[in-house]
């Protein structure tokens, strides 16, 4: 079979990572989670206590970000040292979007997911894939759901984490994100024209990995 390269784009907390992963699990293929790079970016900004334009510039100069599958579990490492937890606080969350949305943070990150899906039988994720990232990709899925549902998958995983984080705040969080990917200037998240909509509000994990798996055969 073609070793294929499979987009999945969406909003935060459509539950991409978990189906993506569990799709390429079935598919053997590797996954990519182009977010843990943006997040990782974030985390080594905020190693500094002022968050501005000129730091994430510094930063990204320099920066070192390497994503490693295996076994169906992405390791994220920084300059060596494994942030694969630490990206994933409400501090992170809360920058990564501006972080995101410079010019050279994408460049840097664009150009190291074109190598990564090179070889092929890959299956990403993000919010530019399909449009920027791998415009040539094979299928381009477009996932997304309610926002209150999206708003109470992350506050169930939130919760197994051990934070106790108010719906309503998570839900204000997820749409202040969804606003800032949306409207940016360079590649904001937009579905591609033939890219397929897959709303996953009401289907469960199974169901979702099923019909992204149907559309690569
Ligand atoms: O997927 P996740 O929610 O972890 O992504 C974190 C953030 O990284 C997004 O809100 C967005 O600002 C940024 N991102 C991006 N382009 C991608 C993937 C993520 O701008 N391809």
């Amino acid at each position: 079979m073609k070793r294929l390269v499979v987009a999945i784009d969406g909003p935060a907390g459509a539950g991409k990572s978990t189906v993506a992963q569990l799709a390429a699990k079935k598919l053997g293929y590797t996954y990519i989670d182009t977010g843990a790079m943006y997040r990782a970016v974030a985390w080594k900004v905020l190693q500094q206590q002022e968050v501005t334009d000129e730091r994430i510039l510094e930063v990204i100069r320099d920066i070192d970000v390497d994503l490693h599958y295996a076994e169906g579990r992405t390791t994220v490492t920084v300059d060596g040292e494994d942030v694969s937890a630490a990206i994933r606080t409400p501090e992170v969350s809360a920058v990564v979007s501006r972080v995101a949305a410079l010019g050279p943070v994408r460049t840097k990150m664009v150009d190291l997911q074109r190598k990564m899906a090179k070889r092929g039988a890959v299956l990403m994720d993000g919010r530019d894939i399909a449009t920027n990232v791998l415009p040539h990709a094979d299928v381009k899925i477009f996932l997304t759901a309610s926002i209150e549902e999206r708003a109470r998958r992350r506050w169930k995983e939130m919760k197994e984490k051990g934070y106790d984080i108010a719906l309503e705040t998570l839900k204000k969080d997820i749409a202040a994100r969804d606003k800032a990917d949306s409207e940016r200037e360079i590649s904001p998240l937009v579905q591609a024209d033939d890219a397929v909509l897959l709303d996953t509000t009401g289907l469960s994990i199974d169901e979702v990995v099923a019909r992204i798996l149907n559309l690569c055969q």
